[in-house]
C-alpha cells in the first residue's frame, strides 16, 4: 500500500461511516452542556435523569410528586413526542426550531414538545439548598425592570396564580433584551410562535395540578410561595447570561 493510500484510509473510513448514517437516517447523538445525550442518533428525544434525588426538594416539593411528575408525566411527554414526530420532517430537529413555527405543526407536537422542553427547564432551575436571591447582573436587571426583588416575586406569583386551569408562569428575556413576566396555557411556552408574549424563558414554574396536588391539594398559592425555597438562582443566572449574549 503506498503512502498516499495509507494516509487517506482514515478519511475514507469516516466518509463511508457518515454515508451509511445518512442512508439509514442516523446522525450523531446530540448532547447537552453536561454531556448527557438529549437526542439519540436516530432522532429520538431522551428523558434526562433528575439532577438531584427525588426527595431533594422536601419539604417544599414532596418525593412522591417528583417521582410521578418526572417518571410518569415527563416520560409520557417524551414518548408521545417521539411518536408524533416519527418519520416526519421534525425528526432530528431541535425543539427550539420546531417552536419557532409551532403554529404549522400538529397539536401532539405542540403539547408533548412543550411538555418535554418545559419540564427539562423546570428540573434544572430548581435544586436542594437553594432559594434566596439572585446576584450580579440578573439581580440588577430584576430591580431595574420590577422595582425590587420582592416586587418581581409578587408579579411572578400573580402570573402563576391567575393562570386559569393548567399552564406555566415564566420569567423571560424578550426581544429587546428586557426581563418580563408572562404565563402560557397548557404546555405552551414563550419560544412558540403561538405565544402571546414571546422571549427566552430563564425561569419557569409548572402550575398544573399534577405539580402540587398530592401535597397542596387546591392550595396553589402555598405551592407558589414555597417555590422560592427551591429556585436554583445560579442556573437562572447562567440562562440569563446566555439569553442576553
Ligand atoms: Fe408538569
Amino acid at each position: 500500500m503506498n503512502t498516499v493510500v495509507r494516509l487517506m484510509l482514515p478519511v475514507l473510513l469516516v466518509l463511508a461511516i457518515a454515508g451509511c448514517q445518512q442512508a439509514t437516517g442516523e446522525r450523531n447523538p446530540i448532547n447537552n452542556d453536561k454531556g448527557e445525550e438529549v437526542m439519540t442518533k436516530t432522532g429520538k428525544h431522551v428523558l434526562q435523569d433528575l439532577p438531584y434525588a427525588h426527595n431533594a426538594l422536601e419539604p417544599y416539593i414532596d418525593e412522591r410528586t417528583m417521582e410521578i411528575h418526572h417518571g410518569k408525566h415527563h416520560q409520557a411527554y417524551v414518548n408521545n413526542l417521539n411518536s408524533a414526530i416519527e418519520g416526519t420532517e421534525l425528526e432530528n430537529m431541535p425543539l427550539e426550531e420546531i417552536f419557532r413555527n409551532m403554529s404549522q405543526h400538529p397539536a401532539a407536537v405542540r403539547n408533548n414538545g412543550g411538555g418535554h422542553w418545559n419540564h427539562d427547564l423546570f428540573w434544572n432551575i430548581m435544586g436542594p439548598d437553594a432559594g434566596g436571591k439572585p446576584s450580579g447582573d440578573l439581580l440588577r436587571s430584576i430591580e431595574k425592570h420590577f422595582g425590587s426583588f420582592s416586587d418581581f416575586q409578587e408579579a411572578f406569583s400573580r402570573a402563576g396564580a391567575t393562570r386559569f386551569g393548567s399552564g406555566w408562569a415564566w420569567l423571560i428575556v424578550n426581544a429587546n433584551g428586557e426581563l418580563q413576566v408572562t404565563s402560557t396555557p397548557n404546555q405552551d411556552n414563550p419560544l412558540m410562535d403561538v405565544a402571546d408574549v414571546r422571549g427566552t424563558p430563564i425561569l419557569g414554574l409548572d402550575v398544573w395540578e399534577h405539580a402540587y396536588y398530592l401535597k397542596y391539594q387546591n392550595r396553589r398559592p402555598e405551592y407558589l410561595s414555597n417555590f422560592w425555597n427551591v429556585v436554583n438562582w445560579e442556573e437562572v443566572e447562567r440562562r440569563y447570561a446566555e439569553a442576553i449574549k
